[in-house]
């Protein structure tokens, strides 16, 4: 029995036992000429063949013939939730202006802050709204999401509200992130603010479940490694999981910081050294990497993805989507800076965005594979194999989008 049945599909399963893990990314676990059927938003069957016992009580049949069956996208980090937009800043980067310089200024994510504090919960909700109708038209089914532009009690909470409460077709994990930025008002008070997070605001977070993960911009001139590790801690005792913003333009040794308390992942890491490379490998950390920032910070270097690959490591890939470093909801914008500037072939590029994206924000035995009992979150993209969706980029290759079991993009083409 089946509510959906695709069939003709060539289908990218990205079947795996955990994570995949380096030159396991290659694999992609494809079936030619398949089936998926969906029973009550689960998956309940893939295989060879048209699935022809599925077809007693369908209630639609989708023939895929010509098209790509591939896992719905998994983004593990983004900045989801804020206000407003900075387009005034790019002009000012291409006078040279650095993203440090402008942030110091009291630019970049302060006025970002500014704008979220004096934005309703409603006002911040439809904006969360229309990014995440973005995402899903882009292929993304599950999203994690951080706080960090409120700075304050009651902006962080305000922030994770609306994420809580928003009504969307996309999962969103939510991550605290009041260690973003120090806010204005603590400028010369550091350690005022840090107090703030680890006496008030960490505990009520956790608490109230606002958030199942704690994040932390650990870079020079923001916090140090001292600093993130004692407010990351102050989360693990709250039961929060550990992820980090490491070595993005700094080698500040944020890798093997999160090798050290073994966080869930590092993202980021486009300048983090050989030490930290190895600690994290050997705490199974999941290095997630954001090559849309490096490009659009014009950093002129990428995250050293070849050297993890063939550690063995379990690359994820995830947009970074925020107002100042890379503003776009887009995954599939992401495979080309990931493929042209790291070198990452299309196959690497699925699996970074499917299986092991999910894996780096434990989500890793729900979604992120088309396999028997996974939640039916599945893509179907116009285009005939899996290298094409990379090759032809810059365009939405999405024809249909199944989420939990429903069909919430139609293929216009097919109707
Ligand atoms: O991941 N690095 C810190 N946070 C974001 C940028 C936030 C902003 O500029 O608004 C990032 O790059
Ligand atoms: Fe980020």
């Amino acid at each position: 029995m089946a509510d959906i049945l695709i069939k003709n599909a060539r289908i990218i399963t990205c079947k795996s036992n955990g994570p995949k893990m380096g030159a396991e990314m290659q694999d992609l676990g494809v079936i030619e000429n398949g089936f998926v059927a969906v029973d009550n938003g689960i998956i309940t069957d893939v295989g060879y063949g048209e699935g022809e016992e599925f077809k007693v009580r369908h209630t639609e049949i989708i023939d895929a013939e010509g098209r790509l069956v591939m896992p719905g996208l998994v983004d593990p980090h983004t900045h989801l939730v804020h206000y407003g937009s900075r387009e005034n800043e790019l002009e000012l980067k291409l006078k040279g202006a650095s993203y440090i310089d402008i942030l110091k200024s009291g630019g970049g994510i302060l006025s970002t802050v500014s704008a979220t504090r004096a934005a309703s919960f409603e006002k911040l909700t439809d904006k969360v709204v229309s990014s995440l109708d973005l995402m899903l038209q882009w292929g993304t089914t599950t999203v994690e999401a951080k706080s960090g532009y409120g700075l304050n009690f009651v902006d962080e909470v305000k922030s994770l509200e609306v994420l809580k409460n928003v009504k969307h077709p996309i999962d969103i994990v939510k991550t605290y992130m009041g260690a973003h930025a120090v806010p204005t008002e603590y400028k010369s008070d550091k350690e005022g603010y840090i107090n703030l997070m680890i006496d008030r605001i960490i505990p009520y977070i956790a608490e109230n479940q606002l958030a199942e993960f704690i994040d932390c911009f650990c870079e020079e001139g923001v916090f140090s490694v001292s600093e993130s590790e004692s407010i990351l801690l102050k989360g693990k005792e709250f039961g929060l999981k550990i992820k980090l913003h490491a070595d993005e333009i700094e080698p500040m040794g944020g890798a093997q910081l999160a090798g050290r308390l073994s966080a869930v992942s590092a993202e980021h890491l486009v300048a983090a050294s050989d030490e930290g490379i190895e600690e994290m490998k050997n705490a199974g950390v999941i290095p997630v990497l954001l090559p849309g920032t490096s490009f659009y910070l014009r950093l002129g270097r990428y995250a050293r993805a070849r050297k993890m690959i063939e550690a063995g490591m379990p690359v994820a890939l995830a947009t970074d989507y925020n107002p100042g470093t890379c503003p776009t909801e887009s995954l599939q914008s992401i495979m080309v800076f990931a493929s042209m500037g790291m070198g990452m072939t299309p196959q690497e590029v699925i699996s970074a965005m499917t299986i092991n994206s999910a894996h780096a924000i434990n989500r890793g035995n729900i979604v992120g594979s088309i396999e028997k009992g996974k939640k039916a979150d599945i893509i179907i993209m116009d285009a005939p194999n899996e290298n094409y969706i990379v090759y032809h980029f810059g365009i939405n290759h999405v024809a249909t989008v199944i989420k939990d079991g429903k069909i919430v993009i139609k293929d216009k083409e097919r109707q």
